[in-house]
This record gives structure tokens, sequence and C-alpha cells, in this order.
């Protein structure tokens, strides 16, 4: 079959007949305008054009075959007819752009904060929004940072610390270090080649990553990017439908992944304001319009609406699905209580994450690190802590965060954010880079509270006596503090209204 070309596409540009090019495909959208959950507006804007690059990182690769009837997918355009478009950049994307010939070179990045901060400036306005965010007051998402600077260490003295081994395993695969890189959603929204930077990245550390369910790329493209020998987990929203489910986990399995998280803190997203302000477009009030609004509700965040299919009715009932659907461990990622962890050596868990998801869903839920404590002394007094392995994540930004947390009987810490930054502002080096400096940090860590292999990270290395008192002010953290976007008021219209 010929080709469309262009001018084919382009006569398709209005409400009564809209076509769109995605990935060199045109796509008839008219029908699906007023379901799309994103309104039918933003669509119409790209109606007769390529919209690829708009469409690439909100919508995970296999959206249009499984949402738009295949009656409407078109067939190839030949994309050498198709014009390219002139950007018009208003004057806060050509800041950013001229920021972005300005970035500080990556070994002036010495810490986690610094990716922060540069990331910040050259961020696009959504990306940031959505990576930032966290949920209602952001109580919680700030006090999984604080909450490492209220345990001190009591370090050892006069031990032969020449010889340091920071190597671990995790759910039974070798790591070279306690951390590992966690799922975070739309990694496109940080940068064109998305999670797969992140997979280049941990292959060239020894690292472990988590493969998000909601990630841009598709599973397999992150899989594809690995080399062969590093280490991957999956992360999973259970979906409504099991048989998808068991679908994707099975796939997971067969390519390999070596532990299954399934996100048991989200069975509805959390309201994170400022993802929900940075997609706010003024463009008058509702009342001045007439009756051409859209009925689709666009006040939610990227997420939100792209995870409609997560199942709010999952509970313990279901573990037994999980556990003869796949020989892989099985974690529970998001526990925010001492006896759930119970009740998950209990259902023959493998593992629990003591997590938050980085103050994202419940503001003023626990912090995973203060609930370490709590959680080991429990599974001590029962004899079970050799029966489950914890981790925790949730605001570690330096690797004597790390250090305690292994220290009070975690395996290992998931981060987040910081290697989102790192990858959205300079790429594969930028997370190679943070991923050094913690290795950098662990190492003199190490030596300087008297520790040669993380078996000698124990709990009477760390005083925790502060860590329940949540009104105590400590030192501040002038860095976090510093790159901390806080949360804005609605800003007043330039223009008066009528
Ligand atoms: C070729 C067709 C499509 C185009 C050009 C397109 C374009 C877009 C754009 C540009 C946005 C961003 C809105 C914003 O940031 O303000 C968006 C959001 C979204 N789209 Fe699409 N989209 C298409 C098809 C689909 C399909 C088939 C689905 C599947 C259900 C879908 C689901 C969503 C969702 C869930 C959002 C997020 C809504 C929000 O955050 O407010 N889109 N879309
Ligand atoms: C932008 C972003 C997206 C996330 N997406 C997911 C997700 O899809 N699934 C999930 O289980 N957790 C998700 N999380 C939570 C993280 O896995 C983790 O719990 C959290 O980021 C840890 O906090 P930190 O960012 O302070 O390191 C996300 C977190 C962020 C910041």
């Amino acid at each position: 079959m010929a080709k469309l070309t262009g001018v084919d596409v382009g006569a398709h540009n209005t409400k009564e007949s809209c076509w769109v090019i995605v990935h060199g495909k045109a796509y008839d959208v008219t029908e699906f305008l007023p379901e799309h959950p994103g309104g039918s507006k933003i669509i119409l804007k790209y109606a007769g054009k390529d919209a690829t690059e708009e469409f690439d990182p909100i919508h995970p690769p296999d959206t249009l075959d499984k949402y738009l009837d295949k009656k409407f997918h078109l067939g190839e355009v030949d994309m050498s007819t198709v014009e390219v478009e002139e950007k018009q950049v208003d004057a806060d994307e050509a800041a950013r752009l001229e920021r972005i010939k300005h970035m500080p070179a990556l070994d002036q990045c010495y810490n986690l904060s610094d990716f922060e901060y540069v990331a910040k400036q050259v961020m696009r306005r959504t990306g940031w929004g959505y990576y930032s965010s966290g949920a209602d007051d952001e109580i919680t998402m700030r006090e999984n940072r604080t909450a490492f600077h209220k345990i001190w260490f009591r370090p050892k003295i006069l031990i032969d610390v020449e010889k340091i081994d920071m190597t671990t395993t995790m759910l039974g695969s070798k790591c070279s270090i306690p951390f590992y890189i966690t799922a975070t959603a739309l990694g496109k929204l940080g940068h064109p080649e998305g999670e797969t930077v992140l997979t280049r990245a941990a292959a060239q550390h020894g690292i472990i990553q988590m493969i998000p369910t909601l990630a841009s790329c598709s599973f397999d493209e992150i899989v594809d990017a690995a080399d062969g020998k590093q280490t991957q987990w999956f992360q999973l929203y259970v979906n409504k439908d099991r048989n998808i489910t068991k679908r994707i986990v099975q796939h997971a399995e067969k390519r390999g992944c070596k532990g299954l998280f399934i996100t048991v803190d989200a069975p509805q997203l959390g309201r994170r304001e400022k993802d929900m302000r940075s997609k706010f477009a003024d463009d008058g009030s509702n009342v001045q319009k007439g009756g051409d609004q859209d009925s689709i509700d666009r006040s939610q965040g990227a997420a939100r609406a792209i995870s409609s299919f997560i199942d709010p009715s999952l509970n313990w009932k279901d573990m037994p699905f999980f556990q003869e659907i796949t020989k892989m461990p099985i974690v529970l990622k998001g526990v925010q209580r001492v006896d759930d962890v119970i009740k998950a050596v209990e259902h023959g868990m493998h593992g629990v994450v003591l997590s938050n998801h980085g103050g994202r869903q419940l503001d003023t839920a626990p912090t995973g690190i203060e609930l370490l404590g709590e959680v080991m002394q429990e599974l001590r007094a029962r004899n079970l802590q050799d029966k489950i392995e914890v981790y925790i994540d949730g605001g570690v930004r330096r690797a004597s965060d790390v250090v305690k947390a292994v220290c009070l009987g975690a395996k290992g810490v998931g981060i987040g954010r910081p290697f989102l930054y790192a990858m959205s502002a300079y790429g594969v080096p930028g997370v190679c880079r943070a991923i050094q400096l913690l290795k950098d940090e662990f190492e003199m860590n190490m030596r300087l509270i008297g520790a040669n292999r993380i078996q000698d990270l124990t709990p009477d290395l760390v005083d925790t006596r502060g860590l329940h008192v949540h009104t105590v002010p400590t030192g501040n953290d002038v860095l976090y503090g510093g790159v901390y976007d806080p949360l804005v008021n609605p800003a007043f219209k330039a223009k008066a209204n009528l």
C-alpha cells in the first residue's frame, strides 16, 4: 500500500475530521477526541500534524494499539513529505533553553542535591512538576529527608579499615553496594531515552534497577538495554484484569527479572498539587466560554488518569495468586506498619519495602527509616528477622543515609528522584556520576565509622533516640533546603478580569 503523505494528513485538521501522526503512522482520532483523558483540545493542537514529541513521554508505547480501534490506524506516512514546523518558543521556554547552554559542568556536581538544583532549571515545567511533587502539603516528602538527620553515628575507633568491601546481595542477586534504582514512572518526561538511561548507568556500576509498570519505554526496550549480566526487578501495579497482570508478570520472569515488587500503597494515586499546577493553562475563566468545554476532568496530574487501570480492590487474599503465577521472589512495596510486615511474613512474602512512595501518596504517613527500627525490633522479638528481607526508600540523598538504614537492619535502600534528576540534566554520565559519588561517600563512611564489610554495620553504630520525635528542630540541611521547590499559591493574572 502506498504511504500517506503530509498533505493527505494535513487535510484532516479539524474537529470534524482529525488525523495525527505518531511515530511515522497516521491515526484518525476524530471519534476518540471527546474520550481522550488529556482532553480534546490538546490533540486538536496537532490536528493534521506530527504529534510524536508531545505524545511520547506520557503515553506508554502500546497506548494506541490498546485504546484506539484498529479501523482508525491509517498506516504509514512518508515522513519526508511532512513539513517540519518551526516551533513557537515562549519566553519561559527561551529562558530554559538558554540555561541549558550554561549548565554547570558535570564534575561540578558533588552531591545529589546538585543534580536536583540543575534539573530544576533545565527540565520542562511538566516534567519537573511530575518528578518533584509530593502529596498534599508535602510533609511526608520532606520528613523523608529530615528523618535521617535525627539519627547520629556512634563511630568505632582504631579498627583496621584499610580494606573496605561494600558488596552485598539483594533477593539473592549480587550488587556492588546496598542501594538500587527504584521504580519511577514516565522517564521520558526527563530524558528522550527514558528509563534505558538508568539501565545503562546501572550496568556500568553493578547496581540493580527496578523497572516500573508505568515506564515511558516499553518493558522490552528496558530489558533489551541491559548488558545481559545486570540484575533487573519488576515493579507491578496490579491491573483490574488479572489476565493482563498474569501476562506481564510471566513475561517479566521470562525476560530474566529477579524480583517482583507489588506496589501496595497506591490503590488511588495521591493528589500532587505541584504536578497539577504545572499543567494548568490560564486560558480564561470557564464562565466566559460557550458550551464547547471538554467533559474530561483535566485537573489531575500526568500519572493519575493514565493509571486508572490500577485495582483498588487488591488485598491480602490475592497474594496466593501471585505466588502461583511466578517463581520470582515477591516483595510488597509501600508497607507502612509493623503488623503488616508480620502479615507479609505470614503470607510467605520474600521482602517488604518500607516506603511512602516518596511522599506522593498519604501525607503524614510515616517514613521508611523511622519504621525500620520498630520493624526490626518486632521481627527479632519473634525470631523472624531471617524470614524476610527488609528494604526502605524515601529521602535518601547521602551514602550516610544508606549506612544508617543498613545499620538498623535494612538489606538495601531504594533511591528515586536523585537518579531522575541526574538523568534529566546529564543523561547516562550524570547517573553514573551520581552513583559514583554515593560509592565514594559510602566507602569513606565505612572507614570513619569503623566497619569493613556490610555485616559490620550493626545497630550499635547508630543513635536513634531522637528519631521518633517529630518536633525537635535538627541541623538545617542547606543543600536540600535550598533546592526544595516550595508549594505556591495561585498566581494573579497579568490581565484584569473583565
Ligand atoms: C494520537 C493520539 C493522541 C495524542 C496526539 C495525544 C496527546 C496527548 C497530549 C499532548 C497530552 C498531554 C496533555 C497535557 O499535558 O496537558 C495527553 C495526555 C494524556 N493522554 Fe493522550 N494523546 C493521544 C492518544 C491517547 C490515547 C489513545 C490514550 C489512552 C487512553 C491517551 C491517554 C492520555 C492520558 C491518560 C493523558 C494524561 C491526562 C492528564 O494528565 O491530564 N492519549 N495526550
Ligand atoms: C516521579 C516518580 C514516579 C514514581 N513512580 C512510581 C511508580 O510508578 N511505581 C511505584 O511503585 N513507585 C513509584 N514512585 C515511588 C518510588 O519508587 C520511591 O518509592 C520514591 O521515589 C522514593 O523516594 P525518593 O524519590 O525520595 O528517593 C515514584 C516516585 C517518583 C518521584
